[in-house]
């Protein structure tokens, strides 16, 4: 099974994809992630995209482009997976066709308002990557990781002055895909401003395992 999440930021891709990738059995490959991941290991990478993921704008399309072709080549992604975070512009679509054939684009739907709740509440470990939200999803103790008792943090890229730039980079770069991937028949529509469990529901009864 091969699926893209796609959808603007904070509508829950990485949530529900923490829930998906048990139930379809496949990898959860988030560029998001695997950028973050670059920038605490220190790599030529990370300290190439640093500043662009703080400012909320788009990494090149040939770098993301070049990451995400290295990663399915891993062995995991032979039985499928889910891609969170890419394609978000029509080269990188264009590219992916070149390397997958894929079975849904499940396209996460939520107002803006909600968006802005979701991630100005976000918070996360930074060793992990675990998401919590100080309202719908909070750690048992305030501030702190469940599972490794470090502090939590907000993501630069949360803060409001980038989170208005991420809404304008999505309607300019990534929504135009919603088409493109209607045209091909390949969108399916999520409602994505129920709770976590209710949406990965949602999503197990229109794309089938
Ligand atoms: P990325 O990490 O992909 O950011 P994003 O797409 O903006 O997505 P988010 O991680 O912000 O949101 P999400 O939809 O996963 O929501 P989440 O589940 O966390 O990318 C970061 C940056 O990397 C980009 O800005 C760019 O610079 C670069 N980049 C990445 N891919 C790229 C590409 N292809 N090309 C170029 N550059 C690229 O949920 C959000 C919050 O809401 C959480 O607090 C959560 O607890 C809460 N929540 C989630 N679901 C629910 C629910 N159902 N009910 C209530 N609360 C919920």
């Amino acid at each position: 099974m091969n699926l893209v999440f796609l959808g603007p930021p904070g509508a829950g891709k990485g949530t529900i994809a923490a829930l998906a990738k048990d139930y379809y059995q496949i990898p959860h490959i988030s560029t998001g992630d695997l950028f973050r991941s670059n920038i605490k290991n220190e790599t030529e990478l990370g300290k190439q995209v640093k500043s662009i993921l703080a400012s909320g704008g788009l990494v090149p399309d040939e770098v993301t482009i070049a990451m995400v072709r290295n990663r399915l080549e891993e062995k995991d992604a032979a039985r499928g997976f889910i891609l969170d975070g890419f394609p978000r512009t029509i080269p990188q679509a264009d590219a992916l066709e070149g390397m997958a054939k894929l079975d849904a684009v499940v396209n996460f739907v939520l107002a803006d308002e909600e968006i802005i709740k979701r991630l100005s509440g976000r918070r996360i470990c930074k060793s992990t990557g675990r998401t919590y939200h100080v309202v719908f999803n909070p750690p048992k103790k305030e501030g702190i990781d469940d599972e490794t008792g470090e502090p939590l943090i907000q993501r630069d890229d949360d803060k409001p002055e980038a989170i208005k730039h991420r809404l304008e980079v999505y309607a300019a770069s990534t929504e135009p895909l919603i088409d493109y991937y209607r045209k091909k028949g390949l969108i399916v529509d999520l409602d994505a401003s129920k709770s976590p469990e209710e949406v990965m529901r949602q999503l197990a009864s229109l794309v089938k395992a």
